[in-house]
């Protein structure tokens, strides 16, 4: 078998605050082969975007430090490149979509030279050729009259045609892997399509994988091939995509499945969408047992004595809860 395209062993995010130590990414292993798409889903704050930012080399030390763990990149260990061949990799190999497109799209510089740099950066590409290639680009994500826009500001781009922008930025030299965080969030619901079957397209054509985290499971069930549930910092539960929405095993997994939002069956009585009650604990805590307890509504002694580890639920699947070794105390809580 060949080894994943990108591999992330037991990584360990810290953040050094007045408040305490915020171990933000705990122990996390993610691995993700080419043309792949992999789904990060969970609550806010759970650690979704400082493990997407680890892997570009992008956590700010002080006040953040990686605690522990590799980030195998191609055969490279990411975390121990500095300096000109890190920033060699992202960009080229490796590329970022950030939620909301003004905070990484430069508001003082037309649309078709901010394509165009990449390509001249990463690519060696001259001017002319890097603004002709980026032209194209443009055209591919569907900006419409792309020769007259070139030399438009972001600020004269609506949301969408921004995320559109950022695309075509993101996929201008032909990555390996892209990380799309949270790619469509910042739009409503018709363009949030469009923006997404034109990811899925462009991704199928080039072969990268990609890597994208939302929480909005809708989009996960449409895109990707393999989920990984994240909560209060660590893989909770992981699986292919129709098994773990078909049979999710982890209470925190059902919560946010029932959390979804659906179109009710006719003839049904609508039912309220269920929220999980409480909310993400704090991440300077020190667990003992379970960081679910608080919420779970099946909690057993145990699950407060000691923390649980990934376990088998059946192929290809894991979850980290106590209830694979104790299934008869679901039907007893419920
Ligand atoms: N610079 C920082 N200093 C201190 N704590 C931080 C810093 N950056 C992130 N954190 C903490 O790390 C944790 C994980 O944050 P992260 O941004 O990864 O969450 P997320 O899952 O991406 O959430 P969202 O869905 O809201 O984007 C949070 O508790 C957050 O407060
Ligand atoms: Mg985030």
């Amino acid at each position: 078998m060949t080894s994943p395209l990108l591999e992330i062993l037991d990584l360990s995010v810290h953040f050094h605050t007045p408040e305490g130590i915020v171990c933000a990414v705990d122990r996390v292993n993610i691995a993700l082969n080419s043309g792949e798409t992999i789904g990060l889903v969970g609550e806010s704050g759970c650690g979704k975007s400082v493990t997407s930012l680890a892997v570009l080399g992008l956590i700010s030390s002080p006040p953040g430090r990686i605690a522990g763990g590799s980030i195998l990149f191609d055969g490279r260990n990411l975390l121990a490149l500095e300096g000109d061949r890190l920033r060699r990799i992202r960009g080229r190999e490796i590329s970022m979509i950030f939620q909301e497109p003004m905070t990484s799209l430069n508001p003082v510089l037309p649309i078709g030279r901010q394509v165009a740099e990449p390509l001249m950066v990463h690519k060696g590409f001259t001017k002319k050729e890097a603004l002709e290639l980026a032209a194209e680009w443009l055209d591919q994500v569907k900006i419409p009259a792309v020769r007259r826009r070139l030399n438009d500001y972001p600020h004269q781009l609506s949301g969408g045609m921004r995320q559109r922008v950022m695309i075509a930025m993101a996929m201008v030299c032909g990555p390996k892997l892209l990380i799309a965080d949270e790619p469509t969030t910042a739009l409503d619901v018709t363009i949030q399509a469009q923006i997404l079957s034109l990811m899925v397209g462009l991704k199928e054509k080039s072969g990268m994988a990609l890597l994208l985290i939302t929480h909005d499971l809708g989009v996960v069930a449409q895109m990707v091939s393999r989920v990984m549930v994240m909560y209060a910092g660590q893989i909770v539960e992981a699986g292919g995509v129709s098994d773990l929405f078909d049979r999710p095993f982890h209470p925190y997994t059902q919560g946010l499945l029932r959390s979804m939002p659906r179109l009710g069956d006719p003839g049904k009585k609508r039912k309220r969408l269920n929220e999980i009650a409480g909310s993400v604990p704090l991440l300077t805590e020190r667990f003992i047992g379970c960081r679910f307890a608080d919420r779970c509504p099946y909690t057993f002694d145990l699950c407060r004595l000691q923390a649980p580890e990934l376990t088998d639920v059946r192929e290809g699947q894991v979850a980290r809860c106590w209830l694979i070794f104790q299934p008869e105390k679901r039907s007893l809580n419920a």
